[in-house]
């Protein structure tokens, strides 16, 4: 049997804010004194929320289910109110907002400070879309689709920002629909390619291999997509949380493996799927 050789894509995994924020919840797990929860939980991840739990960090839904010690804002951000409320019952809080997330705050801010209407495009309802409502205080459209504005009142001036993990096509028709109904129109393209980037490399990998592994929670919406897209150019392609799920089977005369994970996976977990990989591929 000829040697079968396994390829990481070339983007894969935890982006930069997960791993800032990995980081700051581990460092105050070890250093604050009281308990460390984190508001919603940090990344959608169970390994990894699991991870945290042993180190003694929990999660809350809300701050006011914290009564005392550290509440960790996750990468999304969260309305500054909230933040507010938890200094103001005494929780020292440890601010894990993705410094992206927080330049489209201060986007969004300044686009309101100067007296554009503001127009958010991205997913009503969102965590990451309702910290950008707040940090603009609270009033702007918010769309996803360009016919969501056929029956709003626009001014003559209108500002836009994006939700970090929309694509450009989306922002685009907005910005198509706007420009024509009004005089001013400044658009700040806050987008994140960090998710496009593991899509396109997990495209290309895929095509050119005859496994893929796909590594990530199964509640990871931007995990799920790297599996959908990775099935559309090899249907060998397997989506697992953990590395022991892994099967034999799927390796069955395969040359070529691929291995990509979503931006809310750690490097540590994709190496361990390499080397679970490994060791399928000596005992085969
Ligand atoms: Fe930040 Fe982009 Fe990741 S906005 S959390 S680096 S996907």
């Amino acid at each position: 049997m000829t040697m079968a050789t396994i390829e990481v894509a070339r983007y894969a995994g935890a982006c930069y804010g997960v791993e800032r924020a990995l980081d700051m919840a581990y460092t105050a797990a070890k250093d604050a004194s009281g308990p460390v929860n984190t508001l919603g939980p940090l990344i959608h991840n169970p390994l990894v929320v699991q991870d945290l739990a042993r180190e003694g960090v929990s999660v809350v839904d809300d701050v006011e289910q914290a009564d005392s010690g550290t509440v960790i804002v996750r990468t999304h951000g969260v309305v500054p109110s909230v933040v507010d409320r938890a200094r103001e019952r005494g929780l020292a809080v440890v601010d894990a907002t993705c410094p992206y997330v927080k330049k489209v705050h201060h986007a969004a801010r300044r686009l309101v400070s100067e007296g554009f209407q503001l127009v958010i495009v991205g997913e009503a309802g969102h965590p990451e879309v309702e910290g950008i409502l707040g940090a603009a205080g609270g009033s702007a459209l918010v769309v996803q689709e360009a016919s969501e504005l056929e029956s709003v009142e626009l001014s003559r001036r209108v500002g836009v920002v994006v939700q970090t993990t929309q694509t450009a096509s989306a922002l685009s028709r907005v910005v198509a629909a706007i420009a024509p109904r009004v005089s001013e129109l400044h658009v700040v393209n806050t987008i994140c390619e960090a998710t496009s980037e593991r899509q396109q490399a997990a495209r290309e990998l895929a095509s050119s291999c005859d496994c893929m592994i796909v590594i990530g929670g199964k509640n990871s919406a931007n995990t799920c997509r790297l599996a959908q897209i990775c099935t559309e150019a090899c249907r060998n392609t397997h989506h697992i949380e953990d590395s022991d799920e892994m099967l034999s089977s799927w390796l069955e005369g395969v040359e070529h493996i691929g291995v990509t994970a979503g931006a809310s996976t750690p490097s540590s977990h994709i190496k361990r799927a390499c080397e679970r990989l490994q060791m399928l591929l000596d005992a085969r």
